[in-house]
């Protein structure tokens, strides 16, 4: 199916889209991070602006550039994301957590850089968990009637792992994806099953990432109020 112009059927609307992946710092030169590119994030903040929206992209780690016509805050760390996305969503109509959020951070943060020491082996790393950003919006929403969207990758069982995962966040939308070692993570396309709160289930088949943006959005421009 060729996508053409798309209706301005988010002009006036304001969405905040989270993209990329957070990075948990150790040290001043090392971090946890993941694979995540951004580039669905970056679909979903383009395909938004193209659609009307006043578009807030919070933006991790990816080292893309900015797209014109969209406002672009830079975060590092899942902390720094929480901040951005509480301020953001504060006059949202939409909110679509696109970014890869790390699950834990390192307990400390080394203020130099951690030596090898003699006679010692390695070091044990202690984690904490890191607030849950889409949990924590969607349990209390900003605003009345605020669409909340969440992504979920999935190794095993997509489909149980999204149904459960969608129910656990308290979300409107979960775009569930499989990911392995070759798919999706930096690829220019993706393939998904959008489930909705109240039980649909979009299947979006392979292609570019823009598609998949734009079927959000037609789910998204529906519940709107
Ligand atoms: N997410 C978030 N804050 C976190 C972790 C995840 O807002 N601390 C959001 C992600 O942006 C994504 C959704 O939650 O939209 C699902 O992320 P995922 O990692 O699949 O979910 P988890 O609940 O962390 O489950 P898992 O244990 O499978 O990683
Ligand atoms: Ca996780």
């Amino acid at each position: 199916l060729a996508r053409g112009v798309q209706a301005p059927d988010l002009t006036g609307r304001h969405v905040v889209v989270s993209a990329g992946g957070t990075r948990e710092p150790l040290d001043p030169v090392r971090y946890l991070g993941n694979r995540s590119s951004g580039k669905q994030g970056y679909a979903l903040a383009r395909t938004a602006a193209a659609r009307g929206a006043r578009v807030t992209l919070l933006e991790a780690n990816t080292g893309l550039p900015d797209p014109a016509g969209v406002d672009v805050v830079h975060v590092g760390t899942a902390v720094q994301l929480r901040e951005a996305v509480l301020k953001a969503a504060a006059d949202a109509d939409a909110v679509v957590m696109a970014a890869a959020v790390a699950d834990f951070r390192p307990a400390t943060y080394a203020e130099g850089k951690i030596k090898k020491k003699d006679g010692v082996e390695a070091p044990a790393l202690t984690l904490v968990r890191n607030p849950d950003i889409l949990a924590e919006i969607s349990a209390e929403r900003a605003r009345p009637g605020q669409v909340i969207v969440g992504f979920a990758a999935e190794t095993d069982d997509v489909l149980a792992n999204g149904r459960d995962k969608l129910r656990r966040k308290g979300c409107d939308l979960l775009v569930v994806n499989e990911v392995g070692e070759r798919k999706t993570f930096g690829s220019e396309e993706n393939e998904a099953v959008v489930l909705s709160a109240d039980g649909g289930e979009t299947t979006v088949p392979h292609g570019p990432k823009e598609a998949l943006a734009d079927t959000v959005w037609d789910l998204v421009t529906p519940r709107l109020l």
